[in-house]
């Protein structure tokens, strides 16, 4: 009856069963892996926002593949300001992140090309890839003083079947950038061997650095694919708007944007009032970021202050992005450490191998959790070293 490719195994994990088992006998939970900004307690302009919702010209069918194009100027000029000039013809709106890779995938593979991706990152991938017909290839990224590209094991793992490099800038969990050297690298591999660089930069502006970190929006070095949009950027996810950029040499970028517009007029997914709502949307991430820089930077030091009170746990390095990765004792599985710590402590954190970290000694935790709770659900984690 069905495709091979949803013949997922759905049966839930030892965490995933613990938690529905903690929530249904209504237990107090504090959830370390809180990423819902929406959900966070932060203070959201709700007049401007739905204000941005009722333009009158949403009762008009104005179809456009790329979609509107005051909202690709207004994406446009959010790239003018970080420096990069990025043409608003090479842009396109899509209904999220997901729906731009999905394009891209479209666009880049015939069923079982492959894909490189970083591990350890972000875990939706699996399943975009498999609803494509793409198969993923990972490449390792190391920890010394900070995360790096094994650009030796990158080079290793292309085949003739590879079709582009995945790069998560930062990167999540693990929130790294990825360095203008390792840009240069991507560059010269890519534009040698004909291949994509897609690069993931929903969490670009949260950098805890004074210095901006590049974009790869107006990379040329090889054809670039770079993603983003407002789930992150304003804290609005709920909102379905997003945006994918080509970029690179010719004739390679005319061609993918020939093809994308064809893929993008086929399905036509953006709305007209969330088009019309994202130059007032993206407004809102001055107040979002302002806020929510606040409390990453708010719950890091009282992560490091908790951490200098004991020596069993350390944290890696944080550049970028919402998310910290605690090193523990490996004295058991990270995920028995983690069930253990929702059934006795009523502390939800992620495990290390849901983002395909090497070994168990790693625990993800949110750096948007609400301060208390943060507070408190990481006092009872080192309490059980
Ligand atoms: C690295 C990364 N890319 C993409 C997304 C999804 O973004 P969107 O809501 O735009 O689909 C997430 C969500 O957490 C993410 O962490």
């Amino acid at each position: 009856m069905f495709s091979d490719r949803t013949n997922w195994n759905l049966t839930s994990n030892r965490l995933g069963e613990a938690l529905v088992r903690h929530r249904s006998n209504r237990k107090p939970l504090l959830d370390l892996t809180a990423s819902n900004p929406t959900e966070c307690g932060f203070s959201y302009d709700h007049e401007a926002i739905l204000r941005a919702l009722a333009n009158p010209s949403a009762l008009s069918h104005m179809p456009d593949p790329r979609g509107l194009e005051s909202a690709r100027c207004a994406i446009a000029a959010y790239y003018g300001i970080r420096g990069d000039s990025v043409p608003v013809e090479d842009i396109f709106l899509t209904t999220g992140t997901s729906e731009a890779y999905s394009f891209i995938f479209r666009v880049l593979c015939n069923p079982g090309d492959e894909l490189l991706i970083p591990a350890p990152s972000y875990p939706l991938f699996d399943f975009l890839a498999e609803i494509q017909d793409v198969k993923l290839v990972r490449y390792p990224l190391f920890h010394d003083h900070g995360w790096h590209i094994d650009f030796y094991a990158l080079e290793q793992a292309i085949t003739p079947r590879t079709r582009g490099i995945i790069v998560v800038h930062p990167n999540n969990p693990t929130g790294h950038f990825a360095t203008v050297r390792a840009i240069a690298r991507l560059n010269e591999i890519c534009a040698a061997r004909e291949i994509a660089i897609l690069a993931d930069e929903v969490f670009l502006d949260f950098s805890l650095a004074k210095e901006q970190p590049p974009s790869f929006a107006a990379n040329r070095g090889a054809l670039t694919f770079t993603m983003s949009g407002l789930s992150k950027i304003s804290g609005l996810p709920q909102m379905k708007a997003a945006w994918l950029i080509s970029s690179g040499p010719e004739p390679w970028k005319t061609q993918a944007l020939a093809r994308l517009e064809v893929i993008a007029d086929t399905y036509l997914s953006m709305n007209a009032p969330v088009q019309l709502a994202i130059p007032d949307f993206l407004e809102q991430r001055h107040r979002f970021q302002q806020q929510l820089m606040a409390r990453v930077r708010g719950n890091l030091s009282e992560l490091d202050r908790q951490l200098a009170a004991q020596n069993s746990c350390a944290r890696l390095e944080v550049e970028g992005g919402w998310y910290a990765v605690l090193r523990a004792p490996a004295t058991r599985s990270d995920e028995d450490l983690a069930v253990e710590l929702l059934e006795k402590s009523g502390v939800y954190v992620h495990p290390g191998h849901f983002y395909d970290f090497p070994d168990d000694a790693y625990l993800i935790v949110s750096l948007i959790t609400p301060e208390q709770d943060f507070a408190e659900g990481i006092r009872r984690t080192l309490s059980r070293f």
